[in-house]
């Protein structure tokens, strides 16, 4: 069986730290969230894995992930020439996918507890694809799937009326069958060859399309809230660890000091992550906090972020929360006058002053 995991999409809800980065590198728990997809695909034993990757962020996921080997895996980079929906990326990949079937894995998607078991279920069972899903509060946002028992009768995607509140979660498994699905569908209203027409289209076919509902907590990592919540369900589950210098600092409950990171006058309270060689002086990092890479934090209070590497947070009277910063974000008060906001943002920030 191999694994393919889409790394292509563009990422617009998380703009503006999407301009410059791909949303699957985006970091949860100071780890790219496209890892966990691979390490997730590993530890079920698959380790031939396609990667679909987009013309604009391709370079960027080659560097982060390489050929695969310090994950034990082998990866086949395909470029996928323009976001035309998941069932085109399939169609992509059919060179690589050949006869075989195969985990695909949306490289923004986070699923608690890995695979392995849905992988065995798959292979025990043999059905033509299984699909994951999870009740969710606004299925109008996905893919939708009614039941009869646990047959699937019918999907929608992104319906306006839905008729369940079961969602599709990114990981599917399927059986080559899904190719010529691929090819029979037509673009949605969006523009898109739906992964979801593509299985409706195996079952109209009487092919066997089984279901599974998820039992852990799912993500899907598209936007801020996401991102942020992501983090929170990773973070409470690291073992604490301490592998740089504190100094008249204080670490409270589950908390990861990387190598390298200083302490000073600092209080952490868990769960948190501070990165190799961040330092962090008469601050306070509040929970669920991943401090990325070599920032610096002095004189300040963050709690309920992620900080990608090299930021620096400095001389606030306020707290920074619920925030995501991108790579080598400065935020500081001046005592310049006049009192005043100073800002150097990108295209589709956001800035919410108290
Ligand atoms: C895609 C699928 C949708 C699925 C979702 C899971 O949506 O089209 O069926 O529920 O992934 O993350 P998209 O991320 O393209 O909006």
């Amino acid at each position: 069986m191999k694994g393919l995991i889409l790394s292509g999409g563009r990422g617009t809800r998380l703009r503006p730290i999407t301009h410059t980065s791909a949303k699957q590198l985006v970091p949860v728990a100071n780890k790219p969230v496209l890892f966990y997809a691979i390490e997730s695909l590993a530890q079920a034993g698959i380790d031939d894995i396609g990667m679909i990757i987009a013309p604009e962020t391709g370079e960027e996921i080659r560097a982060a992930v390489g050929d695969g080997t310090r994950f034990g895996v082998r990866v086949t980079y395909i470029v996928q020439d323009e976001p035309a929906g998941l069932a085109h990326a399939v169609l992509t990949a059919e060179a690589f996918l050949g006869a075989d079937s195969f985990v695909m894995y949306l490289g923004d998607n986070l699923l608690q507890g890995g695979i392995s078991e849905l992988v065995e279920r798959f292979r025990a069972n043999e059905p033509d694809a299984l699909i994951l899903l999870t009740a969710v509060a606004d299925p109008q946002s996905y893919g939708v799937a009614e039941l009869d028992g646990d047959r699937v009768v019918a999907l929608a995607e992104k319906p306006a009326q839905p008729r369940s509140n079961l969602a599709l979660v990114g990981v599917y498994m399927f059986t080559a069958a899904v190719h010529d699905a691929a090819r029979a569908i037509t673009p949605s209203a969006r523009g898109e060859l739906e992964i979801t027409d593509a299985i409706q289209h195996l079952i109209d076919a009487g092919l066997r399309v089984e279901s599974h509902i998820v039992r852990g907590w799912w993500k899907d990592t598209g936007r801020l809230e996401d991102v942020l919540e992501a983090n929170r369900l990773i973070l409470d589950t690291i073992e604490p660890r301490c592998d740089g210098e504190l100094e008249d600092s204080q670490l409270d409950g589950r908390v990861i000091v990387e190598g390298g990171a200083q302490l000073i006058r600092s209080t952490v309270r868990g769960p948190a992550i501070i990165g190799s060689g961040a330092r962090i002086v008469d601050a306070y990092i509040g929970p669920y906090t991943a401090i990325g890479e070599g920032c610096t934090i002095e004189r300040a209070e963050v709690e309920h972020s992620i900080l990608l590497s090299g930021c620096h947070v400095h001389d606030l009277d306020v707290r920074i929360e619920s925030s995501l910063l991108g790579r080598n974000v400065t935020v500081s008060r001046q005592a310049q006058q006049p009192r005043a906001y100073r800002l150097m943002v990108g295209d589709n920030s956001e800035i919410a002053a108290p």
